[in-house]
């Protein structure tokens, strides 16, 4: 008998089907899914364009490298030119969030000849080492061969002093998602920027999580009038489909050669008509304008929970985190069992990442159902 490394722990739950903002064990018990496979089902399960430019493409070919032209390549990139920040023409797939922010870190030493990094305390970019190198928690980290990084202060302006002459790039995530639910001020990443073009360092903005519609624009950093120098994006941007993008302005591609990087699955005709599909879905179904009116809705909701556990409610349309004065744990187990997923953001974050299906009616079921299980433990802490 196989078994599955256990890195993540066991949830004690068999998923069997996934439909909109719900999915379903095998009793047929139903659960309103805040967890949407942390963030990736932000489109909701099966969302029915993706569904259907998927199930095209199954018809025609599954397996084709970007050596070669093709209509899932070309359609899917002419869709990306409509929602991607102006200037960051260059794209390139890949099949996982943490390795597109490889990717990004690569382009980075290429443009600029350095291999130094500035990161942020707080940071969660993935678990391959070069974005082990620059995630913050030590827990992940110790053990690891990793890069040259050093970590500044999340919305620190004096951590923009940090960059350097040696400086190639700073990547940062809009909204720290992992690291607590945190929101960049504007000011924070307008000084970034500032360090950056000063030094001739690249800015990288990481909106695997942020990104997409989820906080209530397409890319959070859009709200904060900042431009990047590289862009990188995962979880939702195919429906759920394991693929991930980098774009870039020209200057960072222009020293790359042949050979540098490739992938034998990046921009797969599947992953092309899932992002497609994602994009479709983003578009025509008015996406972050839908999260941003339930975001508001839920984030009211939280804030009106009446619970001595509660320390703050934060975050950003439908990326938002309620900081506990307790482990998180209990209450993600005790959410679970009254038929709410959800998941953590560092040891005592309880993080909600709900597709931007949510409702009037879920929106209760999550005040409800938090206010319940929060309730519970007070009573059993002998809190009143
Ligand atoms: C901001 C951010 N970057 C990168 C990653 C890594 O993505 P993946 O797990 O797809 O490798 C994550 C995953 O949670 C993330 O939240």
């Amino acid at each position: 008998m196989v078994s599955l490394i256990s890195f993540y722990g066991s949830r004690g739950l068999r998923i069997v089907r996934g439909e909109g903002q719900f999915v379903w064990d095998q009793r047929g018990r139903r659960y309103l899914d805040a967890h949407t496979g942390h963030g990736a089902a932000f489109l909701g399960h099966r969302p029915p364009r993706v569904v259907e430019d998927l199930r095209k493409q199954l018809d025609t070919i599954m397996v084709l490298t970007p050596t070669f032209n093709s209509d899932p390549m070309e359609r899917c990139l002419s869709l990306l030119g409509e929602i991607l920040p102006p200037n960051l023409t260059n794209v390139y797939f890949q099949n996982s969030g943490a390795e597109a922010v490889e990717l990004s870190l690569k382009l980075a030493v290429k443009a600029t000849g350095r291999k130094k990094f500035l990161a942020f305390r707080g940071s969660f970019h993935g678990r391959t080492l070069g974005a082990l190198s620059v995630t913050w928690n030590p827990k992940y980290r110790k053990d690891f061969p990793l890069l040259n990084v050093v970590f500044g202060n999340y919305n620190s302006i004096e951590s923009a002093d940090l960059v350097d002459d040696e400086t190639a790039a700073v990547i940062v995530e809009p909204v720290q998602g992992e690291g607590g639910v945190r929101p960049s001020t504007r000011e924070f990443l307008a000084e970034l920027r500032r360090s950056c073009d000063e030094r001739g360092a690249a800015l990288i903005l990481d909106e695997v999580q942020s990104g997409f519609g989820r906080t209530g624009v397409i890319w959070a950093h859009q709200s904060r009038g900042v431009t990047p120098d590289i862009i990188i994006a995962g979880k939702s941007i195919g429906g759920g489909f394991p693929v991930s993008l980098v774009a870039a302005k020209d200057w960072i591609i222009r020293s790359l050669r042949g050979a540098e990087h490739g992938s034998t699955h990046g921009g797969n005709p599947l992953a092309c008509a899932a992002v497609h599909g994602g994009i479709r879905t983003l578009l025509e179904d008015d996406v972050p304008r839908k999260a941003s009116i339930s975001g508001s809705k839920l984030r009211k909701a939280l804030e009106d929970v009446n619970s001595k556990l509660i320390r703050e409610v934060r975050g950003e349309g439908l990326l938002l985190g309620i900081e506990l004065r307790i482990d998180a744990g209990p209450i993600i187990k005790a959410l679970q069992e009254r038929g709410v997923l959800a998941l953590r953001a560092g040891r005592n974050v309880l993080r909600l990442l709900p597709p931007y299906l949510i409702n009037d009616e879920d929106v209760e079921m999550l005040y409800n159902e938090i206010e319940g299980a929060l309730r519970n433990e007070e009573s059993r802490r002998g809190i009143s």
